[in-house]
């Protein structure tokens, strides 16, 4: 591995989370370099901060495919070829075929707003508020090819207050969205955490719980 490690991200969307990751990179908190920001949305977010940033970026189009395994391939093919040690999900909203994933299972992360194994998919703070939930949070997993399924690395949690509605939730949750992912991005590329053999490792010590994001890191 070369010494600054080097991130491809995958985004569909707006891209505050890939916006996180560069602004940590930016204040000198997260020694990596990005090589790659790709995307299934031509028109994202993320492809335009990516831009800005001179990051190279990719743009493909599922439906020029004849199926999903064949996009999936594709895209990690060229995932492969920019040298990527590290890949993150920041708002991919698809879920990757197995035989793509399997060269690349435990160097994959992705952010997911719920507190997993809770509410995997879709609509996530509304279903915590139809739930009844005190809280709601975010998560950070190892991708698998099952959506929303890999073991999870770390947590943000809050409360639910009276006066949330599914955006609000949202925009509360979004600050520590993005905490925690260049938090995670941050072990995961210093070489203090690792999936192997069915077990999540940080510090040399298998990963019993979740780590939870506090006030001064994750704990
Ligand atoms: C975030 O809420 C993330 O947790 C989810 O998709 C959203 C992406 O937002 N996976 P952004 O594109 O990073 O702003």
């Amino acid at each position: 591995m070369s010494s600054s490690p080097r991130i491809a991200v995958l985004a569909s969307g707006r891209g505050s989370n890939l916006a996180a990751l560069l602004d940590a990179r930016e204040r000198g908190e997260l020694p990596v370099e990005f090589v790659l920001v790709g995307s299934d949305k031509a028109d994202a977010g993320a492809l335009r901060l990516a831009e800005a940033a001179n990051i190279p970026t990719l743009a493909l189009d599922p439906r020029s495919y004849p199926d999903r395994r064949a996009f999936d391939l594709d895209l990690f093919a060229r995932v492969a070829a920019s040298d990527a040690d590290w890949l993150v999900l920041a708002g991919f909203m698809r879920v990757i075929d197995g035989e793509a994933l399997r060269p690349w299972v435990g160097r994959v992360i992705n952010i997911h707003p719920s507190l997993l194994p809770k509410y995997r998919g879709l609509h996530t703070h509304r279903r915590a508020l139809e739930a009844g939930d005190a809280e709601h949070g975010a998560s950070v997993h190892f991708v698998t090819a099952e959506l929303d399924g890999g073991p999870v690395i770390a947590q943000a949690r809050l409360a639910i207050a009276p006066g949330d509605d599914e955006q609000r939730l949202a925009q509360r949750l979004l600050p520590l969205e993005h905490r925690l992912l260049p938090a995670v991005l941050g072990l995961l590329a210093g070489g203090r955490l690792q999936w192997q053999a069915g077990n999540v490792r940080c510090d040399e010590r298998p990963l019993t719980a979740p780590l939870q994001l506090g006030a001064r890191g994750l704990e």
